[in-house]
Parts: structure tokens; sequence; C-alpha cells
């Protein structure tokens, strides 16, 4: 069973894959799947900045798109002041993560899903 100070080891590792040129904000995040398996994402930004990638995002759509729904943590790591995750990326999360879904940002605290987006609209599953 993987610890928290782990996943944010493996965090901190992913964020030196980022690609964040114009903000200098590098992110790094570990996803923790039920099974045990993690997945690691990091902030790709784009000139136009709109097509900019999450850490998040990119995480939670690699996880999926290799066949795992359900997960347990993510662990977050920033190269500035620590940051949770934004409205977005916690969004993506509750489309397939529960609220007790446990969020360790280094340096920071450590929340549930629920606690920072209380009220998420229903899935439909
Ligand atoms: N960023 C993330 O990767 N995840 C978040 O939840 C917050 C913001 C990235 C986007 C952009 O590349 C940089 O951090 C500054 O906002
Ligand atoms: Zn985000």
């Amino acid at each position: 069973m993987i610890e928290y100070d782990e996943l944010i080891d493996i965090a901190r590792e992913a964020r030196e894959y980022a690609y964040a040129p114009y903000s200098e904000f590098q992110v790094g995040v570990a996803l923790l799947c039920k099974d045990g398996t993690v997945y690691t994402g990091s902030n790709i930004e784009n000139i136009n900045y709109t097509n900019t990638t999450h850490a998040e995002q990119l995480a939670v759509h690699k996880a999926v798109h290799d066949g795992h729904r359900d997960f347990d943590a993510l662990a977050m790591s920033c190269s500035g002041e620590p940051s949770a995750p934004c409205g977005l990326c916690r969004q993506t999360l509750s489309e397939f993560c529960d609220d007790d879904l446990a969020i360790i940002v280094e340096d920071l605290d450590a929340f549930t899903l629920g606690e920072l987006l209380p009220g998420a609209m229903e899935n439909i599953d």
C-alpha cells in the first residue's frame, strides 16, 4: 500500500516533465488508482494559452484511456506557491471520483474532493 508521502514524491518527479514556458509555474501530479496503479501528469502549455493541458487532466485522461476509472488519491506538487487543483480540474476529477477522493497538496494540506467541490453536478451513472 503506497503512502501519501511517496505519492507526493512521484508528483514532484512528474513536475520535471512540465512544459510551462509562459507561466513558469510547473505542476506535477500523481493519481492513485484503487488497484494500486499510479498515473502521473504535468501541465503542458500552448502559445495560445487556451490549449494548455492541466496536470490533473493529463493524469486522469491517461488513466481512463488505459481502462482505469476508480481512484483513491491525487497528490500535487507545484513549483511556486502551493496550490490546490483549479475549478476545471476539480470538475474533471468529479467525473470519475467520489467525494472522498483524497487530494494531497505538497506543503499545503490534504483535502477531499467533496470539500473542494461541494454540490458537484451528479454523474449520470
Ligand atoms: N495548472 C495546472 O496544471 N493545474 C491546476 O489545477 C492549476 C493550473 C497549470 C496551468 C498553467 O500551465 C499553470 O498551471 C498556471 O496556471
Ligand atoms: Zn486545473
